[in-house]
């Protein structure tokens, strides 16, 4: 990890989780050694949800619902997070989870493949949270791009990978990782910066161009 464990573990505790069945959902991951966005890095999607002023969001990779969880706490009672997921026993995980919760009215799944699914949305989202398979990233992102709206955020997982990327890469994860980031750097419509919480996270927003 990026961040000193000791760090972490002081600032996990500092920050109550946003719902309890959270505490469930990170218990299942520690189980099943599910990789999920953990609870700083939720806290802080909250943050740009709320600062944001986001109503639409479109998750791509949602595991069993532990991130999108984390936003619809934040959501207003009308806005909805569409999920794609790949695996349909995560999908059902997520649904027994936010019905638990009481929030199964904010949220949408899709299954299947988000490169499949991504290019038949019709809607654009003001934030978009890529957490797929690293090697899928760089196809992803210009499916992604105009889905986004102008002034709307992109947000990417694991764009340090353990600090792999720092180091000449040795497999296809760690270089599709950094042509990700790469890419998300060079565009002209984007403003991208890295936040190094848990294992990277990046923050794209739209310009106008
Ligand atoms: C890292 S986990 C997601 C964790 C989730 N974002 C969280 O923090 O709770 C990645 C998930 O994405 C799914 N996935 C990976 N590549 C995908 C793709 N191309 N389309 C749809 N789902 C994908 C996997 O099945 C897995 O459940």
């Amino acid at each position: 990890m990026i961040v000193h464990p000791e760090i972490e573990k002081y600032l996990e505790k500092l920050s109550p989780l946003a719902h309890p069945v959270l505490e469930e959902m990170q218990r299942l991951a520690a189980e099943r050694n599910f990789p999920i966005i953990g609870p700083l890095v939720g806290r802080f999607l909250v943050s740009l949800i709320q600062f944001g002023h986001v109503h639409t969001v479109l998750e791509c990779g949602s595991g069993f619902g532990y991130s999108a969880l984390w936003m619809a706490t934040a959501l207003s009672e009308n806005a909805n997070i569409t999920c794609i997921e790949y695996d349909p026993a995560n999908i059902e995980l997520a649904k027994n989870f936010f019905k638990k919760a009481g929030l199964s009215h904010k949220i949408t799944f899709l299954q299947g493949n988000a490169l499949e699914i991504v290019p038949t949305l019709s809607h654009t989202y003001d934030l978009i949270l890529n957490d797929v398979d690293k090697e899928q990233y760089p196809p992803l992102l210009p499916l992604l791009l105009p889905r986004l709206r102008t002034g709307g955020m992109l947000i990417t997982d694991n764009v340090l990978w353990k600090g792999k990327v720092t180091r000449e890469p040795q497999d296809i994860p760690t270089r599709a990782i950094q042509q990700y980031t790469e890419a998300l750097m060079q565009q002209k419509d984007l403003w991208s910066s890295i936040i190094p919480i848990r294992d990277g996270l990046s923050i794209s927003i739209k310009l106008r161009v």
